[in-house]
């Protein structure tokens, strides 16, 4: 997938999709803009400089396209990941395609609060937080070269967002919630219709000729992302299947599935009682007012079961949550 992928950034480059390339100082958040003059986020690649940082920001570079290859269960540079999964493979393009759970903004919104956790991370542990969950591994010291690559490629990738003109690309598509529960069974059909013949009649993918890493990500099984990782949510899956999946289908301005069926595929993907992950105990949420609507794990503040929370309709808990004055998110 690889150089296609960097072949795509520079082909967005040179048509003029993106330009400005600045040192980024600021501190506040900026909304992307939803006008359609808003820029498209895009890197150009051929632009990294060379000195000691560039370095680092190609190592970077590397580890987000082969980080099995690097850090993987028989990594060359270090065993950390649990599966050979890389991180392209959810943040494609190395993290700059738009609408693909974009990492361009991310450099300059940390350190942040985690509701998850419960506290503030900085961008390093909010990186481990994807090595321990969809990677299933155990974190990067915080010192590593490999951690320090991470951070120099998000900076770097970071001052491509343009600066004063509105951006796009860096938010997931919306989803519009329907009253009606999404459906593992539908989404059975429509698996078995758009998906299998890439991931595999039992979501187990396809890996490359040399073992380093997947033609086509395992969705499920011992290999795929653990419950605790976000892909797990229901509501988030749907909005990245939208703009990404079929592969070869959908752009996220020419989205492939409906609404209803990207949240049954995602239902299906993520149903528990047929599809095991791996499931190391965890802690997520310590303060049940900050969970995720589309966490299936309780306690929960309301009164609503956990395959409410899981498969909806997730219209009356926003509902409740709204007359609480409670601060909801998925
Ligand atoms: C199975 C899918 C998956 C894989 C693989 C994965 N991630 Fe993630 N990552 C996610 C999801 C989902 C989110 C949350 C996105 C959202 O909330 O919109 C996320 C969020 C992040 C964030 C926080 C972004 C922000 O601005 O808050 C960082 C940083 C990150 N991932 C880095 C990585 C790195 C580095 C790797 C590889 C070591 C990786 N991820 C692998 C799914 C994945
Ligand atoms: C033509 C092949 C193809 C089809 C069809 C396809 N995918 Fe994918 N899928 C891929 C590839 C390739 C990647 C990795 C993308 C990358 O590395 O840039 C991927 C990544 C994913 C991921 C994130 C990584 C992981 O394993 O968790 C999910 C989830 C996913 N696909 C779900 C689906 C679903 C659901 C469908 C059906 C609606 C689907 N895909 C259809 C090829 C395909």
């Amino acid at each position: 997938m690889r150089p296609a992928h960097i072949i795509l950034s520079v082909l967005a480059a040179a048509s003029g999709l993106l330009f400005i390339h600045a040192c980024n100082t600021r501190t506040q958040a900026r909304e992307p803009d939803k006008s359609p003059e808003a820029a498209l986020l895009a890197v150009d690649s051929t632009a990294i400089p060379n000195d000691k940082y560039g370095e680092a920001v190609r190592y970077g570079q590397e580890l987000m396209y082969r980080t099995a290859y690097y850090i993987g269960p028989n990594g060359v540079n270090g065993r950390y990941l649990g599966n050979k999964m890389n991180c392209t493979n959810c943040h494609q393009n190395g993290g700059t395609k738009p609408y693909s759970f974009n990492l361009m903004l991310s450099h300059e919104q940390y350190p942040q609060y985690r509701a998850r956790e419960g506290k503030v991370l900085t961008m390093a542990e909010r990186v481990n937080n994807c090595v321990m969950r969809p990677h299933n591994g155990k974190p990067l010291p915080l010192d590593s070269k490999e951690m320090v690559a991470f951070l120099a490629y998000f900076r770097w990738i970071n001052s491509f967002v343009p600066k004063d003109k509105p951006h796009r690309g860096g938010k997931n598509l919306e989803i519009v919630l329907p009253d009606t529960a999404a459906n593992p069974l539908r989404g059975e059909a429509l698996y078995a219709q758009h998906c299998a013949q890439c991931h595999g009649k039992n979501g187990e993918g396809l890996l490359l000729a040399d073992q380093q890493g997947y033609a086509y990500p395992p969705l499920w099984g011992p290999y795929g992302y653990q419950p605790g990782s976000s892909m797990h949510r229901i509501i988030k899956q749907a909005q990245w299947l939208k703009a990404n999946m079929p592969y070869d289908k959908a752009s996220w301005n020419k989205p492939f599935l409906t609404d209803a069926e990207a949240l049954d595929i995602a239902a299906f993907v993520n149903d528990d009682k047929i599809h095991p992950r791996p499931d190391p105990e965890n802690f997520d949420y310590p303060h049940i007012e900050e969970k995720a609507l589309d966490y299936d794990r309780g306690p929960f503040i309301d009164t609503f079961s956990a395959d409410m929370h899981k498969y909806g309709p997730y219209p009356p808990i926003v509902e409740y949550w709204k007359t609480k004055g409670l601060k909801y998110s998925y």
